[in-house]
């Protein structure tokens, strides 16, 4: 019965290596969800617990269910809505369970919608912080520059659509010449950019009370609603749910293993998040400045940080370098799913289906383009509409998302081709996978999000 599967080949190529999947789903998940929305959601939720909380998510909820995203795109080959469908069918399951690809699709439709509208303001930075004395004003004059920008619809329209753009490019290129190519020379050039910086902190001064905020936990400080934004954060950043990781894992050759891919990809994601808030709250003690003054956070206080560095606006002109790469290698990963859904199902030509999928995510870009300026009122339960689509995106479809998937994983896959998928022996890892999907990441879910309910 389950020939079709091991026969199967995705339409649109393969990885060259597991190396290169390795580097594209690492470099989908490391983004600007780890270094310019770690931090400042940190800072809103008050340090150290919120941490913890991420971390309990990554391990308990995030590792095991990439480990079964991987494994269904593996076995479906397709984009997720037709591998969810097909996976589900050849085990004898209702081809409904297509509705949770097809939620992921919509999923990375909306997150790569504000997604380029920040990675424009990173694009935008790189030439701002180039300029010597940009660095060197006031931090007040910084700050202000900073609300000035995006006070101006037509500046962050321009650098979304340049983003938009360069997108669509590599994804129009395919999965070997363009995604893979392009991740082989960001991705090293990011890392390499962010130790630098690390160092720097290091140096500060500042660096030991920065490890004791992120990592002492007072959980006076967090509220419930801090702890679903821990739960979306871990979703967000693994890019679970979105599809993203199916995707990529459709293109993964089989002789590639699952489990060790997702927990170097996981652990790699974690880190980077770690590091870039041990490089940025030095920074912003040392400067006096908000941990919780919201997603400026970055564009404010690493501007300051590299006025008082010897070539400072070198690094700084760096280090927005490595944000764009970061978060391009992402945004690469947010349009594939949709893309490749486009070509399976209209039978067209990936380049016609690049163009039509980013013009739709550029034009709904426009909406968290104005929620900075002309629409900054406009708000839903006192949240601005870039707000509301984050929280809609990452705090309840990702998890619901992944709620799902692990069901699907578990209790309606047939458990020897799990087995068989995640190419793990039936002993102690498999049985541990097993349970924890069965009934710790699903209830996990389950419980952060009745407790905002109640
Ligand atoms: N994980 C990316 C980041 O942390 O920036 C964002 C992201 C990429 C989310 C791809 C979802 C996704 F499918």
């Amino acid at each position: 019965m389950n020939h079709g599967i091991e026969q199967r080949q995705s339409q649109h190529g393969q990885w060259s290596s597991r190396w290169a999947f390795i580097m594209a789903a690492t470099g989908a998940a490391v983004g600007l969800g780890n270094i310019w929305k770690f931090p400042y959601i940190t800072g809103q939720h008050g340090g150290g617990a919120f941490v913890l909380i991420y971390l309990v998510c990554i391990f308990i909820i995030g590792i095991p269910v990439m480990m079964a995203e991987i494994m269904i795109g593996r076995s479906g080959r397709q984009n997720p809505l037709d591998s969810m469908k097909s996976v589900a069918v050849e085990n004898g399951r209702s081809s409904h369970w297509r509705w949770v690809g097809a939620l992921g699709i919509l999923a990375s439709f909306l997150i790569l919608s504000y997604y380029s509208v920040i990675a424009g303001w990173s694009l935008a930075y790189v030439f701002k912080v180039a300029v010597p004395s940009f660095i060197e004003r006031s931090p007040q004059a910084i700050d202000a520059s900073f609300d000035n920008f995006v006070a101006n619809p037509w500046k962050l329209l321009f650098w979304h659509s340049v983003m938009i753009i360069a997108t669509a490019v590599i994804i129009a290129k395919g999965v070997e010449k363009g995604i893979e190519k392009t991740v082989y020379v960001m991705f090293p050039a990011m890392l390499t950019l962010l130790g630098v910086l690390v160092v720097y902190a290091m140096e500060s001064g500042h660096f030991a009370q920065s490890v004791s905020y992120l990592f002492h936990p007072d959980f006076s400080k967090l509220k419930t609603h801090g702890i679903v934004a821990a739960m979306g954060q871990a979703f967000f950043s693994l890019s679970l749910a979105t599809g993203s990781i199916m995707m990529y894992g459709a293109y993964l050759p089989r002789s590639a293993s699952v489990t060790k891919a997702a927990v170097v990809i996981a652990l790699s994601d974690t880190f980077v998040a770690l590091l870039a808030g041990l490089a940025i709250f030095p920074v912003v003690f040392a400067n006096g400045l908000e941990p919780s003054s919201g997603p400026g956070l970055i564009f404010e206080t690493l501007p300051i940080a590299f006025g008082h560095m010897p070539f400072g606006n070198v690094f700084a002109t760096l280090f927005f370098v490595m944000l764009v790469f970061a978060a391009f290698t992402s945004a690469i990963s947010l349009l594939e799913p949709s893309v490749a859904w486009l070509i399976e199902t209209f039978k067209i030509p990936r380049r016609k289906a690049a163009i039509i999928s980013s013009f739709g995510i550029w034009f709904v870009g426009l909406v968290t383009v104005v929620s900075f300026n002309w629409a900054a009122n406009i708000k839903l339960f006192k949240l601005t509409m870039f707000e509301v689509l984050d929280f809609l995106t990452a705090n309840i479809m990702l998890p619901l998302g992944g709620f799902f998937i692990a069901i699907f994983a578990v209790w309606f896959l047939n458990r020897d081709v799990a087995r068989r998928e995640l190419q793990l022996p039936d002993g102690k890892l498999f049985s541990t996978w097993r349970f924890v999907v069965r009934y710790i990441s699903p209830v996990a879910i389950l419980v952060v999000f009745i407790s905002v309910i109640v």
